[in-house]
């Protein structure tokens, strides 16, 4: 039994946030039914092409645990099916341009005319308010959602960041969006009407950030380096380059091999509780009790030379090295992990966390398996699905069409 078992998903996604948020009700169990346009489906199918006729890694990647569906919604016959749907499933997830639903005939007010129970969960770009009707994607969203201000290097301009918090991140929201209405319909009998603006989701996930904004007014940020360097603060939370965003300080310190290697750093962070064994390994014991290092208040306008020194020493072992040394004096550090060492990380194949698929045009490749672990619903990673590969079964099984009823509507060049 998974737990999302029996819950019936109408998947009106594409790119990458809806997908992110569908993928993982299908991790749990729910009958994802991605619906898509026939000849076409989700633009991300051809796009970044790695092998030639076969979906490409980024839709295959997004898309697992799902059946898929292709349906014209803009033809008379689409739509029936599209109600038909709409009066069968539990949830109806999509990321459309702001506006399309409209476009189509299918408002929130006509969905739940026709399923009162319905709850319809949607990815914008932004919330109601001045730019409501915009398209958006990942970067933008980074940007607008004040996570571009706040990375990267001071003297820099601003930086977009890998994770992708926009996209993948709002998908998240979403999911924890869905599951909770799911939850109150137990006792309301009621769907509602869910919204994850991506800014908001990235402005959320930028918390800490909006906190030193209002910290900022009782003077300088101590624990950020442009402190120790005498650097005034302006009226904005600064770029802080690698600087911890907590009350313990660290930062990216170079490691052997770093001349040649450009992952060969690791993460280190000054905890406070364990400051006396940092001492003893790096080789500065007299910095236990020396007033200008002992305490977290005196160190703070040492920052840089505190990491400097620490520095020299890494820069002699290994990032491994580090966390074999580091790691039994419970000094936090972390290594600087390359996507190709993750991808062979055999602990992570272990617990499920990246995942070999294979798939029928393009053979094995890797994945991101489910990154929630949950002890009572255990997760099948399932290829994603060929454009329309499930239409006949979801329009015979689950909407009980006839298979005159579905020929007529192929003819028709609704599926
Ligand atoms: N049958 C018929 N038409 C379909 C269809 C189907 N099965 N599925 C989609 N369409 C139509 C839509 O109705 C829309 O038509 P219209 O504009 O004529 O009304 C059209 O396809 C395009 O949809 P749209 O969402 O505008 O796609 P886009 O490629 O122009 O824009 C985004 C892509 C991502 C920028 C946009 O969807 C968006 O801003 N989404 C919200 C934010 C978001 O999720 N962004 C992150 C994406 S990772």
């Amino acid at each position: 039994m998974k737990a999302l078992e029996g819950v019936k998903i109408l998947d009106f996604t594409h790119v990458q946030s809806g997908p992110t948020c569908t993928q993982l009700l299908g991790f749990f169990g729910a009958d994802v039914m991605k619906v898509e346009r026939p000849g076409v489906g989700d633009a991300t199918r051809k796009q970044l092409i790695d092998v030639e006729g076969a979906d490409s890694l980024y839709f295959t990647m997004l898309n697992h645990n799902k059946r898929s569906m292709t349906l014209n919604t803009k033809t008379e016959e689409g739509k029936a099916v599209l109600e038909k749907m709409i009066k069968e499933c539990d949830v109806m997830v999509e990321n459309f341009a702001p506006g399309a639903l409209d476009r189509m005939g299918f408002n929130w007010e006509r969905v739940q005319e026709l399923n009162p129970r319905m709850i319809m969960a949607s990815v914008k770009g932004f919330g109601p308010g001045p730019y409501e009707d915009c398209k958006v994607y990942e970067n933008i969203a980074q940007c607008a959602g004040g996570s571009a201000s706040t990375t990267g290097f001071r003297e820099g301009p601003p930086l977009v960041t890998g994770a992708q918090i926009g996209d993948s991140g709002t998908g998240l929201h979403l999911c924890l969006g869905i599951v909770t209405a799911l939850y109150q319909r137990e006792k309301s009998g009621r769907g509602q009407k869910v919204l994850a603006p991506m800014q908001d989701g990235v402005l959320n996930l930028c918390r800490v950030k909006l906190r030193d904004q209002q910290r900022l007014k009782a003077g300088p940020l101590q624990e950020y380096s442009q402190y120790g360097e005498d650097i005034p603060f302006g009226e904005a939370t600064p770029r802080a380059g690698n600087d911890s965003g907590g009350g313990q300080p660290g930062r990216i310190l170079k490691c052997k091999g770093w001349e040649k290697d450009p992952d060969a750093y690791t993460y280190f962070i000054t905890q406070a509780a364990v400051w006396k064994n940092v001492c003893d390994v790096i080789g500065k014991p007299e910095w236990k009790e020396h007033e200008d290092y002992a305490t977290p208040n005196a160190r703070l306008s040492r920052l840089n030379e505190v990491f400097e020194t620490i520095e020299e020493w890494t820069k002699t072992k290994t990032k491994f090295e580090v966390m074999d040394i580091c790691n039994p004096l419970n000094i936090p550090v972390g290594p600087i992990l390359s996507m190709k060492e993750l991808a062979e990380e055999p602990s992570l194949r272990e617990t499920g966390s990246i995942v070999e698929v294979d798939h029928p045009e393009r053979g094995k490749y890797l994945t991101v398996g489910c990154p929630i672990k949950l002890s009572d619903s255990e997760v099948d990673v399932e290829r994603s699905p060929l454009l329309g590969e499930h239409t006949d079964e979801i329009l015979s099984n689950v909407l009980g069409y006839s298979a005159d009823e579905i020929a007529t509507m192929r003819e028709a060049g609704a599926i």
